[in-house]
């Protein structure tokens, strides 16, 4: 395979400068598929930084995709505590199950049934692919868009449509080392083509990158608007005790502890307590205290000093904090 220019290059400058993460360990094969699964599911909302101590401490807890198959859920959400979106965690374990029994313990070397698993989509697929199997594929992750506008100077709406990104990523080139290259691409742009000030002096492909030659470094974003959403949380206290329900209601923060809560349409004077982000849905809070305890579908109850026996999401840790405080 005859590697272009711009691919030797970016190889090269990785071999140098690439971060020694846990999941880049050079292990067996079978391990490395079972490591890019894991730290794959764990990156796919949260920062390299956030994921290290997580990914380590569930590869020494559970070690292999038979043990995650059969972990218990309580420990599975506890080694997850924290790093939020606990459908990843719930998909992973499944995906585990399929693969023990449909895949003889093998996670697939195929695209297609790849994504036919929970929790993998196109960008998760051609992420193992390239990382755990050495196939061409370039997963297109944030950091590398970015690096591919500003390469290519890309600003118009038409042009950052992902389609067109998926077209233009052909100028990367292939490598036979696809396991580095969609890795050293990603490091890129981690390290070097950063959203704010780029460190283009250090980069290895500046000479050819529109962006640089034209000094506008600025990105158009993708327009992906924020949700206004508005709730009432109901909180009931007795005896130092909450009453919290086990969430069946709503799609977000899905089979976790949170205080009852309901959506409100009308959002008229709508004076929120507190708020929160959750991937695009910004969440107005507004607190109810409520005088009676309410009927709601499988509630219970929680001593306020034994909360951190249980298993919480940010979420409801959040709003303890805010009622411990006033
Ligand atoms: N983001 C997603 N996958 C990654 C990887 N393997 N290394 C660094 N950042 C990543």
């Amino acid at each position: 395979m005859k590697e272009q220019l711009v691919t030797k290059k970016i190889l090269k400058w990785y071999d140098f400068n690439k971060r020694s993460l846990p999941w880049r360990k050079i292990v067996s094969s079978q391990k490395r598929q079972y490591y890019t699964l894991v730290s794959e599911f764990m990156l796919q909302q949260t920062q390299v930084n956030t994921v290290i101590p997580y990914f380590k401490r569930f590869i020494k807890d559970i070690p292999d995709i038979r043990s995650l198959s059969k972990v218990q859920d309580k420990k599975l959400i506890k080694l997850w505590e924290g790093l939020g979106y606990y459908s990843r965690a719930r998909n992973l374990k499944k995906t585990a199950q399929i693969v023990i029994k449909n895949f003889r313990g093998k996670l697939p070397d195929n695209f297609e049934n790849l994504i036919s698993l929970p929790g993998i989509g196109n960008y998760t697929a051609s992420a193992i692919l390239a990382i755990a199997f050495n196939k061409p594929y370039i997963p297109l992750d944030g950091n590398i868009e970015r690096v591919l506008k500003r390469y290519l100077y890309l600003k118009k709406d038409k042009e950052i449509k992902k389609d067109n990104l998926i077209k233009k990523k052909i100028i990367f080139g292939v490598s036979s080392r696809s396991n580095d290259y969609a890795q050293a691409l990603m490091e890129l742009g981690a390290l070097i083509c950063k959203p704010i000030s780029p460190l283009c002096y250090q980069c290895p492909i500046s000479n050819k990158c529109e962006s640089f030659k034209k000094k506008d470094f600025n990105l158009t974003k993708n327009i992906k608007k924020n949700i206004d959403k508005f709730f009432l949380l109901k909180v009931y206290k007795k005896k130092q005790r909450y009453q919290l329900i086990k969430n069946t209601k709503f799609n977000f923060l899905k089979n976790l502890i949170i205080f009852p809560m309901e959506e409100i349409s009308d959002q008229k004077n709508f004076n929120q307590n507190l708020n929160f982000k959750m991937s695009n849905m910004n969440m107005n809070i507004k607190i109810q205290y409520l005088k009676n305890s309410g009927k709601f579908n499988s509630s219970f109850w929680v001593d306020e000093k034994k909360l951190d026996k249980y298993i919480l999401p940010s979420f409801t840790k959040k709003i303890v904090k805010y009622l411990e405080r006033n």
